[in-house]
């Protein structure tokens, strides 16, 4: 097994970290590991390295900072180079960065099977740069392991191979629970010179989204002020750093007694720092994960989120920027009677903390991807699953059921002549000039065909 492994930013090295060690048990495998270089500062990317116990990359690449489309088609452009010196059987990356958009479109670009990990989670909204990098990744990837069912699914109803999807769960959790015993003798809170006693919030905003928009940025920092009845300890990101003194913010916020600003912390210290904590503010995909593993309540500081398991289970709470909503929100979360030990019973949507043993396990199974890759209906003849017909003179007045009967396939979706989807059931009749989603056998599509006369 010839793997090329590609991390960028805090949270794949964090994500990874599991999967990495696990593959170092394996015996036939020959890793190698590339740091793109997109996170360079030593608390944003070496400080993991050592606390995870993972081998320093064998090549960094030094991409450094840049807008969305130099760093993105740097990425591309080396990683590519590397590729084609190492060639490797395939290539895996997790998330949803413009390292992992990088190193799939290299990938596919060089024929070389990507493997995506935390794959299939949708915010539906592409003013996110992380929207566009994961919709394009998980399409190009070979194998797909998403992270929980919603994940898993979104990516069968976008008509990507069932069989190429592995629920495995996120690799996080197996981090946190790993990483609890060694968290309880960090000094952090003392260092902090913050009382334990006392309830803490930590808060963490990086998003583009927020931290480049003032009026979001005073939005938050609107609502700590206010919050003065909790110890509130904000590790700051570099870009909101860099932001925070242009919009003259710093200073303000540091000047709040109940409140901490720090430098962005190891993760022993950070782990720590949450699983002290009360509850949890933030607009970072990871720390909302952990949240959850570690059952504190989580205030999200976004409009929209692509992990919408932990708001439907209640660990969490869409505040947005609004000073009045991020406070009552955390307000309730602080103050409601019985939440802790409802969520102490939750299961957690993440997994049970056995997600990077599974990955490994399914990679051995199914290693020779390539030859899955040629051999996937996909690259016969467009989706596998699905086809889309046009309610022609033939099939009209049929019902779905009537139609399922003589094709063996199943409607999936019935859009309107305007494109809108209809509510149907079986006994619903076709209407021509309708678009029907089917989902069935691939290979049966000419007996459908030969019924609706095209
Ligand atoms: C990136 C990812 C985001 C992920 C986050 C994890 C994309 C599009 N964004 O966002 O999905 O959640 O990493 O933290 O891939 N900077 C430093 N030192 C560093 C790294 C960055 O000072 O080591 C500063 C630079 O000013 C840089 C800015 O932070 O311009 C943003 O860095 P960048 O990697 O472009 O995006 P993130 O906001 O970190
Ligand atoms: N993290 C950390 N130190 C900090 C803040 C966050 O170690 O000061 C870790 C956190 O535990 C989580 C990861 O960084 O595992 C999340 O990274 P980030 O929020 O930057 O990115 P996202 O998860 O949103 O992509």
């Amino acid at each position: 097994m010839r793997l090329l492994i590609s991390v960028g930013t805090r949270p794949e090295i964090i994500k990874i970290a599991p999967v990495y060690e696990a593959l170092t048990r394996t015996k036939d495998a020959e890793l190698l590991l590339i740091h793109t270089g997109q996170h360079y500062d030593w608390e944003m990317s070496d400080v993991f390295f050592s606390e995870l116990g993972i081998r320093e990359p064998d090549i960094n690449l030094g991409i450094g900072s840049g807008s969305q489309v130099v760093q993105t088609s740097s990425i591309i452009k080396e990683i590519g180079k590397v590729i084609k010196n190492y060639e490797p059987e395939a290539t895996m990356a997790v998330g949803d960065t413009n390292s992992v958009l990088g190193t799939a479109i290299a990938s596919s670009k060089l024929d070389v099977p990507f493997i995506h990990v935390e794959s299939g989670l949708r915010s539906y909204d592409f003013t996110m740069p992380e929207e566009i990098n994961r919709r394009v990744a998980d399409h190009l990837a070979s194998l797909n392991f998403s992270p929980t069912v919603r994940s898993f699914s979104n990516l069968a109803e976008e008509g990507y191979p069932p069989l190429r999807i592995v629920l495995s769960g996120n690799t996080i959790v197996d981090v946190v629970k790993k990483m609890m015993g060694t968290i309880q003798k960090s000094p952090i809170i003392r260092d902090l010179g913050i009382d334990e006693n006392e309830p803490i919030m930590t808060v963490t905003v990086h998003r583009r989204e927020n931290a480049d928009y003032e009026h979001r940025m005073l939005g938050i920092v609107k609502a700590l002020e206010e919050l003065s009845e909790l110890t509130i300890v904000w590790p700051v990101h570099p870009r909101t750093l860099k932001r925070l003194k242009e919009f003259d913010l710093l200073d303000k916020l540091k000047s709040m007694e109940h409140l901490v600003v720090t430098e962005p912390l190891g993760y022993i210290e950070f782990l720590k720092l949450l699983s002290s904590s009360e509850v949890v503010a933030t607009d970072s995909g990871g720390v909302q994960e952990e949240a959850v593993t570690l059952k504190k309540p989580c205030v999200i500081l976004r409009d929209n989120t692509e992990r919408p398991e932990l708001v439907e289970m209640g660990f969490g709470s869409i505040a947005g920027t609004n000073p009045s909503a991020i406070v009552s929100t955390v307000r309730d979360f602080l103050y409601r009677e019985g939440l802790k030990s409802k969520l102490e019973e939750l299961p957690n949507p993440f997994g049970d903390g056995r997600a990077a043993v599974l990955i490994v396990e399914m990679l051995r199974r199914i290693w020779d991807l390539k030859n899955l890759r040629q051999e996937s209906p996909r690259f016969r003849g467009g989706s596998p699953h699905y086809v889309s017909i046009k309610v022609s003179e033939r099939i009209e007045g049929m019902t779905v059921s009537r139609l399922k009967e003589v094709t063996g396939y199943d409607v999936i979706t019935l859009y309107d002549v305007m494109g809108r989807s209809i509510a149907f059931d079986l006994s619903t009749p076709l209407v021509r000039g309708e678009i029907i989603r089917l989902r069935g056998d691939p290979y049966n599509f000419d007996r459908l065909r030969k019924l609706i006369g095209r």
